[in-house]
């Protein structure tokens, strides 16, 4: 056997990168008042801030575009991306939606109130706001194992059965409407969860006759890492597995712009025909009639057919070893990250990369602005710009829980090679940590500040 994995596809269509000077970054990142977001993307070389909506699309997909039929209602493109979804996860009841936080905000609306809790592993940021939305409480119960962002664990996405068992004796069956697993745990790094774990989960639920719903966006990388790393598992297909965590399920929320290999769209799937006829009633109201929920029949297709390329075992091993190569040869460097590296991202452990700034001078926005002057790379900081909290009142600042910065690979986009130079700006920057600046936030929204806010250097 060869070590090298390659990329399975080769490139039929190319995108030119805008190359820029170090000196031109800094212009830009001034102009955009260090906050990524603000950034033009032709302005940026590696484009890591996302992994959602910004793959490539195979031929096939190209080609099923094609065949997407736009009728109003009924589509054939609507009864494939049907079709695809049954094949796959096997809900019998499935409503598009324009992408996933459409998808929790109908969910919730029809099975949340206030006074609420919804556990899950980590909500991930829209999960939470859309759970919050409702008046309920969205509740993180991660393992334990997750806390240490050094310690390496197999299945760090797992949920605290113990805390779950809890949260129902402290709440009351009645007050917890649905329980929640996120596959992967984005917001705790990309992580998976096991099938023991999803078993185990799934028991509790049934024993309080509680709904158990699955945030299904990466759903396909999970299951390969329960073959990878669950021996009762080593010899299933992929496909397999995601069904059988989808037969311990109720249903699912979806954002098929991350494991459905498209570009836009979602979807919500249940077993239950009252549930799915409320939800159908919402989505008329704001997305689209019950066939096409906010999205073209092209885009349909193009999720139907992106489905059944994400469970093929050549790209999700190509997918989780690339992800892992960028991890692997960024700790040989001694560059500390999340352990062990996840499915979609590697997360930059900025509080002990920079440990001479406190979480309130902002880490890792210092890192974000230095990789992007470096080097042309985008990342995203998900620390106390994202999750701290500011007190208007006293001007205090409270931190997030961690400090980090993803690095998220966008699905059949990078070669090697662009990796490689990722490795390679992100340790030129780590042999200059000692220079990375403070920062302040100098204007701030009151909620989701991290998209718009600006910030400075301390000088
Ligand atoms: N759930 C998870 C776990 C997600 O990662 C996302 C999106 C959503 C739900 C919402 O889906 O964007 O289609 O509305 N995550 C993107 C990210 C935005 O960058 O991680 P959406």
């Amino acid at each position: 056997m060869f070590k090298t994995i390659i990329e399975p596809f080769r490139i039929k269509s190319v995108e030119p990168l805008h190359m820029t000077t170090a000196s031109e970054r800094q212009k830009r990142i001034e102009d955009a008042d260090y906050n990524v977001f603000l950034l033009k993307s032709d302005d940026v070389i590696i484009d890591l801030l996302t992994d959602s909506g910004t793959g490539a699309m195979s031929t096939e997909q190209w080609a099923a575009i094609m065949r997407g039929d736009e009728s109003y209602a009924g589509s054939p493109s609507f009864y494939r991306f049907e079709s695809a979804i049954h094949d796959l996860m096997g809900f019998p009841f499935v409503v598009p939606t324009h992408q996933g936080r459409a998808a929790e905000r109908i969910l919730f609306s029809v099975m949340c109130k206030e006074g609420d809790v919804v556990p899950n592993n980590s909500h991930f940021d829209t999960t939470r706001a859309n759970v919050e939305f409702t008046k309920a409480s969205a509740l993180d119960i991660p393992c334990v194992e997750s806390h240490d962002t050094a310690a390496v664990y197999p299945f760090k996405g797992n949920m605290d059965i113990a805390a779950l068992k809890a949260a129902f004796k402290q709440h009351g069956r009645d007050k917890i409407p649905l329980v929640m697993m996120t596959l992967t745990n984005n917001s705790g790094g990309g992580q998976p969860a096991s099938m023991a774990n999803i078993r185990d989960v799934a028991a509790v639920c049934k024993e309080h006759n509680t709904p158990f719903y699955i945030d299904a966006c990466r759903i396909a990388e999970n299951a390969y890492f329960i073959k990878l790393r669950e021996k009762e598992f080593a010899n299933t297909p992929v496909k397999q597995i995601v069904r059988e965590i989808c037969n311990l399920a109720d249903g699912c929320t979806m954002s098929a712009k991350k494991d459905g290999l498209a570009n836009i769209g979602g979807f919500l799937a249940t077993r239950n025909p009252e549930l799915a006829r409320k939800e159908k009633e919402l989505l008329i109201l704001t997305e689209g009639f019950p066939t096409y929920g906010g999205l073209a029949g092209r885009d349909l297709d193009a999720i139907a057919q992106g489905l059944k390329e994400v469970v093929e075992e050549d790209y999700l091993n190509y997918r989780i070893v690339s992800t892992a190569y960028l991890g692997e040869h960024l700790t040989r460097a001694g560059v500390p990250i999340l352990q062990p590296p996840g499915g979609h991202a590697i997360y930059l452990d900025a509080a002990r990369f920079a440990p001479h700034l406190k979480p309130v001078e902002l880490p890792g926005i210092a890192l974000c602005v230095a990789l992007y002057v470096e080097g042309g790379i985008r990342g995203v900081e998900i620390g106390t710009a994202m999750f701290g909290r500011h007190d208007p009142k006293t001007g205090t600042e409270t931190p997030g829980p961690k400090e980090l910065v993803r690095l998220a690979m966008p699905r059949r986009v990078y070669t090697q090679s662009h990796v490689d130079y990722v490795i390679e700006v992100v340790s030129e920057v780590y042999r200059q940590r000692d220079k990375l600046p403070r920062y302040r936030i100098t204007e701030q929204a009151p909620f989701l500040r991290h998209f718009s806010a600006h910030f400075a250097p301390i000088k």
